[in-house]
Protein backbone atom coordinates (compact mmCIF):
# COMPACT_ATOMS: atom_id res chain seq x y z
CA UNK A 1 0.00 0.00 0.00
CA UNK A 2 0.95 3.29 -0.86
CA UNK A 3 0.79 6.07 1.73
CA UNK A 4 0.69 9.44 0.19
CA UNK A 5 0.07 12.74 2.96
CA UNK A 6 -2.34 15.53 2.67
CA UNK A 7 -0.34 18.52 4.44
CA UNK A 8 -2.22 21.79 4.96
CA UNK A 9 -3.45 24.87 6.79
CA UNK A 10 -6.84 26.63 6.51
CA UNK A 11 -8.34 28.89 8.96
CA UNK A 12 -11.69 29.37 6.83
CA UNK A 13 -12.49 26.09 5.16
CA UNK A 14 -11.31 27.17 1.49
CA UNK A 15 -7.74 25.39 1.38
CA UNK A 16 -9.51 22.54 3.55
CA UNK A 17 -12.01 21.92 0.96
CA UNK A 18 -9.46 21.45 -1.45
CA UNK A 19 -7.48 19.38 0.47
CA UNK A 20 -10.44 17.06 0.78
CA UNK A 21 -10.75 17.33 -2.73
CA UNK A 22 -7.12 16.44 -3.64
CA UNK A 23 -7.73 13.39 -0.97
CA UNK A 24 -10.56 12.25 -3.19
CA UNK A 25 -8.44 12.30 -6.20
CA UNK A 26 -5.74 10.42 -4.71
CA UNK A 27 -8.50 7.17 -3.16
CA UNK A 28 -9.46 7.18 -6.75
CA UNK A 29 -6.23 4.93 -7.45
CA UNK A 30 -6.42 1.46 -6.47
CA UNK A 31 -3.59 0.76 -3.57
CA UNK A 32 -3.11 4.08 -1.89
CA UNK A 33 -3.62 5.07 1.67
CA UNK A 34 -4.25 8.82 2.99
CA UNK A 35 -2.89 10.39 5.55
CA UNK A 36 -4.20 14.10 6.17
CA UNK A 37 -1.85 16.31 8.10
CA UNK A 38 -3.79 19.37 8.99
CA UNK A 39 -1.20 22.13 10.85
CA UNK A 40 -0.61 22.69 13.30
CA UNK A 41 -0.98 19.44 14.93
CA UNK A 42 0.67 17.45 12.33
CA UNK A 43 4.39 17.11 12.31
CA UNK A 44 7.21 16.49 9.62
CA UNK A 45 7.95 13.75 11.34
CA UNK A 46 4.43 12.36 11.57
CA UNK A 47 4.80 11.95 7.84
CA UNK A 48 8.56 11.54 6.78
CA UNK A 49 7.86 8.08 5.76
CA UNK A 50 5.18 8.46 3.28
CA UNK A 51 5.58 8.07 -0.45
CA UNK A 52 4.60 10.87 -1.66
CA UNK A 53 3.31 14.63 -0.67
CA UNK A 54 0.18 17.18 -1.27
CA UNK A 55 0.77 20.03 0.04
CA UNK A 56 -1.68 23.46 0.30
CA UNK A 57 -1.30 26.95 2.09
CA UNK A 58 -3.99 29.74 1.60
CA UNK A 59 -1.89 32.74 0.05
CA UNK A 60 -0.85 34.93 3.02
CA UNK A 61 0.50 38.22 2.48
CA UNK A 62 1.52 36.50 -1.34
CA UNK A 63 3.44 33.62 0.52
CA UNK A 64 2.65 30.42 2.51
CA UNK A 65 0.70 30.76 5.93
CA UNK A 66 3.07 30.92 9.20
CA UNK A 67 2.24 27.02 9.78
CA UNK A 68 3.19 26.04 6.41
CA UNK A 69 6.05 27.73 6.51
CA UNK A 70 7.09 26.38 9.96
CA UNK A 71 6.33 22.84 8.60
CA UNK A 72 9.07 23.42 5.94
CA UNK A 73 11.31 24.66 8.45
CA UNK A 74 11.35 21.61 10.73
CA UNK A 75 11.15 19.05 7.75
CA UNK A 76 14.75 20.38 6.89
CA UNK A 77 15.69 18.10 9.79
CA UNK A 78 13.84 15.38 7.58
CA UNK A 79 15.42 16.17 4.86
CA UNK A 80 17.36 12.82 4.06
CA UNK A 81 14.12 10.53 4.23
CA UNK A 82 11.81 12.76 2.44
CA UNK A 83 13.87 13.78 -0.66
CA UNK A 84 13.20 12.73 -3.79
CA UNK A 85 9.13 12.08 -3.17
CA UNK A 86 6.78 13.40 -5.66
CA UNK A 87 4.33 16.42 -4.33
CA UNK A 88 2.18 18.10 -5.83
CA UNK A 89 1.05 21.79 -4.42
CA UNK A 90 -1.99 23.16 -4.25
CA UNK A 91 -3.60 26.90 -2.85
CA UNK A 92 -6.23 29.25 -2.68
CA UNK A 93 -6.58 32.91 -2.55
CA UNK A 94 -8.55 36.08 -2.60
CA UNK A 95 -7.32 37.72 -5.92
CA UNK A 96 -2.93 37.81 -5.52
CA UNK A 97 -2.49 33.87 -6.32
CA UNK A 98 1.08 34.44 -5.19
CA UNK A 99 1.00 31.60 -3.03
CA UNK A 100 2.21 28.41 -5.25
CA UNK A 101 5.90 30.45 -6.13
CA UNK A 102 6.84 30.42 -2.29
CA UNK A 103 5.35 26.99 -1.71
CA UNK A 104 6.99 25.07 -4.44
CA UNK A 105 10.31 27.02 -3.65
CA UNK A 106 10.11 25.66 -0.19
CA UNK A 107 9.40 22.31 -1.18
CA UNK A 108 12.08 22.15 -3.89
CA UNK A 109 14.43 22.95 -1.23
CA UNK A 110 13.69 19.86 0.72
CA UNK A 111 14.25 17.88 -2.42
CA UNK A 112 10.54 16.93 -3.38
CA UNK A 113 10.28 16.40 -7.18
CA UNK A 114 6.93 18.00 -8.48
CA UNK A 115 4.63 15.52 -10.54
CA UNK A 116 2.60 18.59 -12.25
CA UNK A 117 1.92 22.04 -11.89
CA UNK A 118 0.68 23.02 -8.59
CA UNK A 119 -3.39 24.48 -9.23
CA UNK A 120 -5.39 27.94 -6.97
CA UNK A 121 -8.66 28.63 -6.43
CA UNK A 122 -9.70 31.45 -5.59
CA UNK A 123 -11.56 31.37 -2.52
CA UNK A 124 -13.04 27.90 -2.07
CA UNK A 125 -13.46 25.74 -5.17
CA UNK A 126 -16.08 26.38 -7.42
CA UNK A 127 -18.28 23.65 -9.20
CA UNK A 128 -15.68 24.20 -12.52
CA UNK A 129 -13.32 23.38 -10.53
CA UNK A 130 -13.71 20.18 -8.53
CA UNK A 131 -12.88 17.57 -11.06
CA UNK A 132 -9.26 19.29 -11.70
CA UNK A 133 -8.43 19.29 -7.83
CA UNK A 134 -9.30 15.72 -7.96
CA UNK A 135 -7.87 15.15 -10.73
CA UNK A 136 -4.47 16.39 -9.41
CA UNK A 137 -4.69 14.15 -6.21
CA UNK A 138 -5.33 11.50 -8.55
CA UNK A 139 -2.17 12.51 -10.75
CA UNK A 140 0.20 12.20 -7.70
CA UNK A 141 -1.41 8.65 -6.35
CA UNK A 142 -0.26 7.28 -10.11
CA UNK A 143 3.21 8.95 -10.44
CA UNK A 144 3.73 7.33 -6.88
CA UNK A 145 2.31 3.87 -7.84
CA UNK A 146 4.10 3.84 -11.39
CA UNK A 147 0.20 3.57 -12.75
CA UNK A 148 0.67 5.96 -15.43
C1 LIG B 1 -3.67 37.32 6.99
C2 LIG B 1 -4.20 37.12 5.59
C3 LIG B 1 -3.44 37.53 4.52
C4 LIG B 1 -3.91 37.34 3.20
N1 LIG B 1 -3.12 37.75 2.16
C5 LIG B 1 -3.55 37.51 0.89
C6 LIG B 1 -2.73 37.89 -0.22
O1 LIG B 1 -1.66 38.45 -0.08
N2 LIG B 1 -3.19 37.60 -1.47
C7 LIG B 1 -4.39 36.97 -1.69
O2 LIG B 1 -4.73 36.72 -2.83
N3 LIG B 1 -5.17 36.59 -0.64
C8 LIG B 1 -4.79 36.85 0.64
N4 LIG B 1 -5.58 36.46 1.69
C9 LIG B 1 -6.84 35.76 1.41
C10 LIG B 1 -6.71 34.25 1.62
O3 LIG B 1 -5.60 33.73 0.90
C11 LIG B 1 -7.96 33.51 1.12
O4 LIG B 1 -9.12 34.02 1.75
C12 LIG B 1 -7.84 32.01 1.35
O5 LIG B 1 -8.77 31.32 0.54
C13 LIG B 1 -8.10 31.62 2.80
O6 LIG B 1 -7.91 30.24 2.93
P1 LIG B 1 -8.59 29.37 4.07
O7 LIG B 1 -10.09 29.54 3.95
O8 LIG B 1 -8.14 28.00 3.80
O9 LIG B 1 -8.11 29.90 5.41
C14 LIG B 1 -5.15 36.71 2.99
C15 LIG B 1 -5.92 36.31 4.10
C16 LIG B 1 -5.45 36.51 5.38
C17 LIG B 1 -6.28 36.04 6.56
Amino acid sequence: MARIAVVYYSKSGNTQKMAELVAEGLREVDGVEVQMCALPGCEPGDVADVDGFAIGSPDYFSYVAGHVKVFFDEALAHKNQISGKPYVAFGTHGGGAKVLDSLERLAQAIGLRQVQPGMMCMGAPGDNEVSAVRALGRALAEAVTGAW
